[in-house]
């Protein structure tokens, strides 16, 4: 954030979002938050100001501010099913639920990238422009397979400052982070073995494993992550022979895993000599800056790999992603040529411009600000609108929230009925092989937050109110017959 003002307007919505600052709080006086923060009034008064445009504080006359009532969330239940192996095959329904927000959603409630609003498209399309001479040139080649160096060097540095010892040559270029875990799964897994990943799990994943002829064991986690205890006695059994994991902005929960849980990580990884797959596609988009980089920066022996991309705080249509490891990148070269060969060269060079131009830290650091404010909106709105006793998640990080339904209403129930007016979402099954979670679905807040969105958000609340009256009316019948 540029101005003080929005660093200490932050702040406050780092408080609202954490519940260290709740529903009906009052806050300091102007002359005191300006006296405590050492700024001047004026400062003070453009940080609550911008908080009450965007919803988060009202002010009472001749009573001062106060933080802004949003509805009450109930906490996500608690996982009791302890790591399950597949018995039920959602590809079909994945492959035409992708299909149809493809073709369909007209508001973007599914959508798993950001929005133009959102993305620096400007800039990006300028670092296109400016390395497309090159390009050119280049482009009669095939290129390096393990990627332009350019992009490997920035992508080093960039990882350096969260935390993680690798130079360019630790580093191989893919189409994206799905390949990049694809080509590992294959490399350091054998057919029929199990893998190991966090339940809800993202579809792309499930599917990946599913080709690869891997079995699945799911391990199931709460708003915290996964149950620490239980994955070390996992580990202790070779339950399995990878695990994969997110440890930042999970997809579709948004947790981020504690210092404490991705040391402990690296440790077992190390202990058993089993490895981790690290997906960390949304690494860059926890809304906190207390950040202590992914747990592969906690291993110091090869046993976690690193996978990740631009797809999701940049853009997902130059496929740029990326493999760390300290040992593994001349084999998974090997593996990357029998595939297909190499990387789009002009979007390699494009992506190193914009890396180097400097202007992704910022772009980062509003981008988080931005996505935190939208989705405390996309939390309230549910809960203003969908059935009682409806629960959502709050993530710590990137764009989606989870929410689980009353017990008697089907995720798919809504979406038959949605898509017929333009609004998609990811029922929740889509994110097991288990068959859980057909009462849950995600929603995406990747655009401005508009009336728009609202206003479906509304509409998927009407249509699972319809249901629930129509499940109450049954009951009734039954009941009095
Ligand atoms: C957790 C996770 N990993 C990987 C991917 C795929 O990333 P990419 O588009 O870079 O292949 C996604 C996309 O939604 C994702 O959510």
């Amino acid at each position: 954030m540029a101005f003080k003002y929005q660093q200490l307007a932050q702040q406050i919505v780092t408080e609202i979002h954490s519940d260290k600052l709740k529903a009906g709080d009052p806050l300091p006086a102007l002359r005191k938050f300006a006296h405590q923060h050492q700024v001047s009034l004026t400062t003070a008064n453009q940080a609550y100001e911008w908080l009450q445009r965007q919803g988060l504080i009202v002010a009472k006359a001749q009573s001062g501010f106060y933080v802004k009532g949003q509805p009450n969330s109930l906490p996500l239940s608690a996982p009791t099913p302890k790591s399950i192996s597949i018995h039920h095959d959602p590809s079909d329904v994945i492959f035409d639920i992708m299909q149809n927000a493809l073709t369909y959603d007209r508001i973007g409630l599914s959508n798993g990238f950001l929005d133009e609003s959102l993305r620096p498209s400007l800039a990006l399309q300028r670092s296109l422009k400016r390395t497309a001479k090159l390009a050119n040139i280049t482009a009669n080649s095939y290129g390096h397979t393990q990627g332009e160096v350019k992009l490997r060097t920035a992508i080093a540095e960039l990882m350096r400052s969260r935390f993680c010892l690798v130079d360019a040559d630790d580093l191989l270029i893919t189409n994206g982070c799905l390949e990049a875990v694809n080509l590992v799964v294959e490399h350091i897994s054998q057919v029929g073995e199990t893998v190991a990943i966090l339940t809800p799990c993202y579809s792309g994943l499930l599917t990946a494993l599913q080709y690869a002829n891997r079995k699945i064991m799911e391990i199931p986690c709460d708003s915290q992550g996964p149950d620490m205890q239980h994955l070390a006695e996992l580990f202790a059994r070779r339950a399995f022979t990878t695990l994969i994991i997110s440890a930042t902005a999970t997809n579709p929960l948004g947790f981020n895993l504690s210092h404490q849980d991705k040391k402990q990580l690296a440790a077992l990884a190390k202990q058993h000599q089993i490895y981790i797959i690290e997906d960390d596609t949304f690494g860059s988009l926890a809304y906190h800056t207390q950040e202590t980089g992914p747990a592969y920066a906690y291993q110091h022996d090869g046993f976690i790999i690193y996978c990740s991309s631009f797809s999701k705080d940049l853009t997902p249509g130059m496929r740029i992603g990326w493999i760390a490891s300290d040992r593994l990148i001349p084999a998974l070269m090997r593996r990357k040529v029998s595939m297909n060969i190499t990387c789009s060269i002009p979007c390699q060079l494009a992506m190193a411009d914009y890396l180097l131009s400097e202007s992704y830290p910022a772009h980062l650091r509003k981008l988080r600000s931005t996505l935190q404010i939208q989705v405390m909106k996309l939390q309230a709105c549910i809960l203003e609108n969908f059935p009682t006793g409806t629960r959502v998640s709050t993530p710590q990080g990137g764009f989606f929230i989870w929410v689980e339904l009353p017990d008697s209403l089907l995720a798919m129930d809504i979406y038959r009925q949605s898509v017929q007016q333009g609004i998609c979402f990811m029922p929740g099954h889509t994110f097991s092989m288990s068959g859980q979670y057909d009462h849950c679905l995600r929603l995406s807040v990747t655009k401005t937050w508009s009336h728009h969105l609202a206003h479906a958000v509304e509409q998927l609340g009407q249509i699972a109110e319809q249901l629930m009256q129509k499940q109450t009316a049954c009951k009734t019948i039954v009941e009095s017959n």
